[in-house]
């Protein structure tokens, strides 16, 4: 039976790690894959979750299960930290997920649970395995316009043009800050006529807040999120902390659903609990824990603040370094939006040609549509770039 079994089409992202890791070029760079890198090309265990680890280890008496929604210190850590006073906590079911990407799997779940016909609208271009999760739930999705080719900054015309036509029932997924691939960002104000529009056309909001405090910090990077929150109805939430806590190996993620109407909470949480269970049973503890224990003691919680706000800080000095070589290497301000944009990514607007020059030219390695991860970069290695992405012609 299994013979029937049909090759699945590979991930763009996670191919290039591969063609990266058999590279044995010793000057090759790696721009690929959405993971943090301090200046050394390391992606480190940050200081606090390291302390907590300790602490954990010394302090764990048994690995028993937790509960089908995770641990509600998780939790709730985990709402506070991304929703804030936005809305009240018994307005929140919450459950623990494997990662930022398990909880879009079990919000799409949930969403065609509510409405068995829905529809997902997604970004162009959003992050591929949003589309590549959608096709295989056979949820049927639309794209609307986000990205504007020729300025590389967001298309909103063309946004709220192409959301005009949502459906009440629709989910509309939005990218809570730090957009992936592109790095372009909506305002407040832009959150807002969202919002608004998404309220009159009856459809739900469904945010994917993955690198909240990497754009411009933590409470600002929320600030999109709290504000569809608070004025939506209904809204759904996948937060990763794979990223700003960087456990990526031990997925930790929440998914939350958010009504207005607190009474209906407890059906909301029955319904994730159930998901979980079905899908994987109960979600992982480790990452979520150290999370946990980081959000409730203030010491470990300011050292973990600190050290991410480095992060941030490093990647925007890296952001403006690019910025400016380009300018004096093309003698114009093109490529300026790279300071514009905010988060781990920018696209650059190249063509796949010259990402593919680049690769086997200089041993740059992006994505195909010319997403950049700003972290794999380094003082050093800034000028190599330029040097390439101007020579390739662009
Ligand atoms: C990325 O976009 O590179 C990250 O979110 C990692 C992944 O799983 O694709």
């Amino acid at each position: 039976m299994l013979e029937q079994l049909k090759d699945q089409p590979k991930d763009k992202i996670l191919m290039l790690m591969e063609l990266y890791k058999a590279d044995p070029r010793e000057t090759k760079v790696d721009l690929g894959v959405g993971v943090y890198k301090n200046a050394e090309g390391v992606t480190p265990v940050m200081r606090a979750v390291k302390a907590a680890e300790k602490q954990l280890w010394e302090t764990e008496t048994t690995k028993s299960y937790t509960g089908l929604a995770g641990d509600p210190g998780f939790t709730g850590g985990m709402r506070a930290l991304v929703l804030g006073d936005a809305v009240p906590a018994e307005c929140v079911a919450a459950a623990a997920t494997p990662g930022g990407t398990g909880a879009v799997r079990q919000a799409f779940d949930l969403a065609r649970m509510a409405n068995p016909d829905v529809t997902v609208w997604a970004s162009q271009p959003t992050w591929p395995n949003h589309l590549s999760i959608l096709k295989h739930m056979g949820i049927p999705m639309r794209e609307y316009r986000y990205f504007d080719d020729a300025t590389c900054a967001v298309d909103f015309d063309g946004m709220i043009a192409d959301l005009g036509a949502v459906k009440p029932g629709d989910v509309v997924l939005l990218h809570g800050c730090c957009h992936n691939p592109t790095g372009a960002n909506l305002n407040l104000t832009q959150f807002g006529t969202v919002a608004d529009l998404l309220n009159e056309r009856g459809a739900l909001p469904m945010i994917d807040i993955a690198y909240q405090g990497f754009g411009d910090g933590l409470e600002a990077d929320a600030a999109g999120t709290r504000h569809v929150a608070s004025t939506c109805p209904e809204v759904l939430i996948a937060a990763s902390c794979s990223k700003n806590f960087g456990v990526y190996r031990e997925r930790a993620g929440v998914l939350m659903a958010v009504q207005r109407d607190a009474a209906k909470t407890p059906i909301a949480q029955g319904n994730l609990n159930h998901i979980n269970r079905q899908n994987f049973s109960f979600p992982p503890d480790h990452g979520a824990r150290l999370v946990s224990m980081i959000l409730a003691d203030d010491a470990l919680r300011a050292d973990w603040q600190a050290e991410l706000e480095e992060m941030r800080q490093g990647m925007l000095a890296l952001r403006e370094q690019l910025a400016n070589e380009l300018r004096r290497l093309t003698g114009s301000d093109r490529f300026g939006f790279v300071a514009q944009h905010r988060g781990m990514f920018s696209r650059l607007g190249l063509t796949p040609e010259q990402v593919e020059t680049m690769r086997e030219q200089n041993g740059i390695y992006m994505v195909g549509d010319s997403r950049i991860n700003i972290a794999g970069l380094n003082a050093k290695t800034v000028p190599i770039l330029a040097r390439a992405i101007v020579e390739s012609g662009a």
